[in-house]
């Protein structure tokens, strides 16, 4: 149910925090990998990463916001594999600014890569995906679709939006054998987080007396989600967006 090979995944953000976890994982589970991301460096240690686990890497990289460099990347990894079975949406960034002083370019930048981003890469590898007559898109969302974290007010919005990317995109494809779905972590450590916790001395402390858990979560503890949802073991689960959070939205007090 959670085999996984020989088939075809393209990762976004797949250099370093998730996107590099989750890629180790399909790779592990017997998935071929297409890794994008817009640093080639970093890619090309990935790469390297997966090929020693005996399944095949092509990396392909690219900005998720210029709709040509994602279709040329879709492009190179059918040209290479001849389809792809499973994308991973999760290339992403913030700022953290009081909603009063985020500036314009700023709001942007946010919306461009976490939304638009989505967007442009599930309609190109949506694309093949109809064709082949099946696919499993997974978008990574974030507590911060269903919960407003102060200061990521562009943040929010673009998770937000990613949520009804999911729900729309499965709803439009699901007869045609495309499945979209969505994780959601709650703060986990990566470099977008250490960013956050460096800048601010009782981040870290604050995050892990909101959570249940009372501790942010590891990449690796998202891998469990995102296989489950790539693979036949969620056949008929479709527009769902899975929270790994460690009990934060459940959590009213
Ligand atoms: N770390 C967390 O606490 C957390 C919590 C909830 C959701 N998320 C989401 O998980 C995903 C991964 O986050 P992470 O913490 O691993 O972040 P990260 O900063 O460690 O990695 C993000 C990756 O995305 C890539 N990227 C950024 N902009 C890009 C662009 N324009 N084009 C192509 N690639 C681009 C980066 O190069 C990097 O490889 C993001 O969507 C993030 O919003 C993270």
């Amino acid at each position: 149910m959670f085999e996984l090979t020989g088939k075809i995944s393209l990762v976004t953000g797949a250099g370093r925090g998730i996107g590099h976890s989750i890629a180790m994982a399909l790779a592990e589970a017997g998935s071929h990998l297409v890794l994008c991301s817009r640093s080639r460096d970093e890619l090309e240690s990935v790469a390297q990463e997966v090929r020693a686990l005996g399944v095949k890497a092509l990396v392909a990289p690219c900005d998720v916001t210029d709709a040509g460099q994602v279709q040329a990347a879709v492009d190179a990894a059918i040209s290479e594999f001849g389809a792809i079975d499973v994308l991973i949406n999760n290339a992403g960034m913030t700022i953290k600014k009081p909603a009063e002083e985020v500036p314009l370019d700023e709001w942007q930048k946010v919306i461009d890569v976490n939304l638009t981003g989505v967007f442009l890469m599930a309609q190109a590898v949506g694309r093949q995906m109809l064709k082949q007559g099946h696919g499993s898109i997974i978008n990574i969302s974030s507590i911060a679709a269903k919960t407003a974290i102060t200061g990521s007010l562009a943040y929010c919005a673009s998770k937000g939006g990613v949520d009804m990317v999911t729900k729309g995109l499965a709803v439009e494809w699901a007869e045609r054998g495309v499945r979209v779905n969505g994780l959601a972590p709650a703060y986990t450590e990566t470099p977008l987080v250490k960013a956050i916790t460096d800048a601010k001395a009782d981040f870290a402390d604050r995050v892990k007396a909101r959570t249940p858990m009372n501790r942010m979560a590891r990449p690796e503890e998202m891998v469990g989600a995102a296989i489950f949802l790539a693979s036949d073991a969620s056949s008929y689960i479709t527009g769902e967006t899975i929270m790994v959070d460690g009990g934060w939205t459940a959590n009213g007090f």
